[in-house]
């Protein structure tokens, strides 16, 4: 099981020092959430900063597109320091290239679905991916609420994975917490993401040991 703080709820007038804390933790990966103000409403930052945040660790670079034509960036969110890309479903009307795109840099790659987005839409393209997120609230926005079909959903996709022999992990995005963070696992899910139960925290350390120790 691995956790994966979302930097958006980060302090971003203090982003080393949070970056430093990230280090310090037990937390396995860095939770990039780039938004551009059009398939979500809201603008958060883009390669730039991943580039600058690159130079402060060594952990994993996850990073999460909430982009339309996610395409046209590939080549420079790998520049910048991703190891993983996650496309959204609803914005790649040719996933399978986009897939084999960022596979083809080297990156892993992941397909994330909105909570209106089935999951028998991925039957096509589960043994291609590296990762499904499931997001668990409507994306744009840290500090929502868990919506509680997601747990079907993510046993679903579980059930997908095993049957099609796929090597797919599934990620979790969207109010997860130390109070619903075992139900999510015992669902399915080998990847927490978690913003504000973290960054919100007094003590985010001793949040990302205890989530790790579930
Ligand atoms: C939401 C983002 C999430 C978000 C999670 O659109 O994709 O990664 O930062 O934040 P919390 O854990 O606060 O819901
Ligand atoms: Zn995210």
């Amino acid at each position: 099981m691995l956790v994966a703080p979302s930097l958006l709820s980060a302090d971003f007038l203090h982003l080393e020092s949070e970056c430093n804390m990230l280090n310090e933790s037990k937390a396995d990966w860095f939770h990039l959430d780039v938004m551009d103000g059009r398939f979500v409403p809201n603008i958060s930052f883009g390669m730039s900063v991943i580039k600058q945040l690159r130079k402060t660790t060594t952990k994993f670079f996850d990073v999460h597109l909430m982009i339309l034509e996610p395409e046209k960036y590939v080549d420079e969110f790998k520049d910048a320091g991703a190891d993983s890309l996650t496309v959204h479903w609803e914005t790649c009307p040719h996933l399978h290239r986009n897939i084999q795109q960022i596979k083809s840099l080297g990156m892993n790659a992941g397909v994330a679905i909105n909570p209106s987005t089935p999951v028998f839409l991925l039957q096509d393209i589960i043994r291609e991916v590296d990762l499904v997120l499931v997001m668990s609230v409507n994306p744009g926005f840290g500090g929502q609420s868990f919506i509680p079909h997601s747990i079907e959903k993510i046993k679903e996709l579980k059930k997908l994975i095993t049957e099609t022999n796929s090597s797919a992990r599934i990620e979790v995005d969207g109010g997860v917490s130390l109070k619903n963070a075992k139900e999510i696992i015992h669902a399915g899910a080998e990847i927490l993401v978690a913003g504000n139960a973290i960054f919100s925290s007094e003590n985010p350390k001793e949040i990302i040991a205890k989530m790790k120790e579930l």
